[in-house]
């Protein structure tokens, strides 16, 4: 295994920091990892915004769901989908700007793949880090907090820090419950694999303390409502179109 396979696999999201400061060089590093990641057509459609002032980390707190490591974490980003760029260098020359479901879409990709570059460039310094989709919890508010223009969608946060815990890593799906050869597999193949990752998931579950019976209980739980469902319009309003 080479070292950054190792590095993958260690993976857990870290939700307790040290106070120690991430150093602006240890920061620039992710950050330019995360710009070599590939991006659609060369489009860079992304930026993140690092939340320096105490006030208004503590002002994100209760926008993404109250979660206190949003403003106790040592560095936190708020990673956005950005055509900003785009739309700018278009108005300046005069030319048309046309926003689509794709252009949203490849906003969104480009942006995770930036943010996922970074997360394993902080992990191989040995940081630990955390996503916050919570920041979608309340966009109107979010985007009043960090001032984002027409055409930059935050998307989700990310906190890193030192570690201050050691969890275990949870365990994932089987890879032949993901990997499938020529075609889809059946549904009766794809249940016998989640109830085979239930059987993996209750154990562990009960060994961390979490109170779910499996990973189906969860997911049931996760999609028997619709959520965040007010974010739909508000990326429409803010610039983005889903045709
Ligand atoms: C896009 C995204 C958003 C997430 N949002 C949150 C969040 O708001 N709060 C949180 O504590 N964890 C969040 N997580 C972390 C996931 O819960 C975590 O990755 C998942 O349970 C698997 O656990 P692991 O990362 O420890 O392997 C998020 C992860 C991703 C990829």
């Amino acid at each position: 295994m080479t070292d950054a396979i190792d590095v993958l696999r260690s993976h857990r999201s870290i939700r307790r920091f040290k106070p120690d400061p991430v150093p602006e060089e240890d920061l620039l590093r992710a950050v330019e990892a995360g710009q070599q990641a590939a991006t659609s057509s060369n489009i860079q459609g992304y930026s993140a915004i690092r939340v320096k002032d105490p006030a208004v980390r503590a002002a994100l707190v209760p926008l993404t769901g109250g979660q206190a490591k949003v403003a106790s974490s040592p560095l936190f980003l708020a990673i956005c989908g950005d055509t900003r760029r785009h739309r700018l260098l278009a108005a300046r020359e005069g030319t048309d700007y046309q926003p689509n479901l794709e252009g949203f879409m490849l906003a969104v990709i480009d942006a995770t793949l930036f943010a996922q570059n970074m997360v394993i460039a902080f992990e191989s310094m040995g940081y630990g880090t955390c996503y916050i989709g919570g920041l979608r919890e309340d966009l109107p508010a979010v985007h009043k907090v960090l001032r984002t223009p027409e055409g930059v969608w935050p998307l989700f946060g990310l906190c890193v820090g030192r570690p201050d815990q050691d969890p275990e890593r949870r365990p994932r799906l089987k890879t032949d419950a993901v990997l499938f050869d020529d075609r889809y597999p059946e549904d009766e193949d794809i249940l016998a694999a989640i109830d085979d990752y239930d059987r993996v998931m209750h154990d562990w579950y009960r060994s961390n303390g979490i109170d779910t019976p499996d990973w189906s209980a969860r997911i049931r739980q996760h999609f028997e409502e619709k959520r965040r469902t007010s974010n739909a319009a508000w990326y429409l309003g803010a610039g983005a179109s889903f045709e």
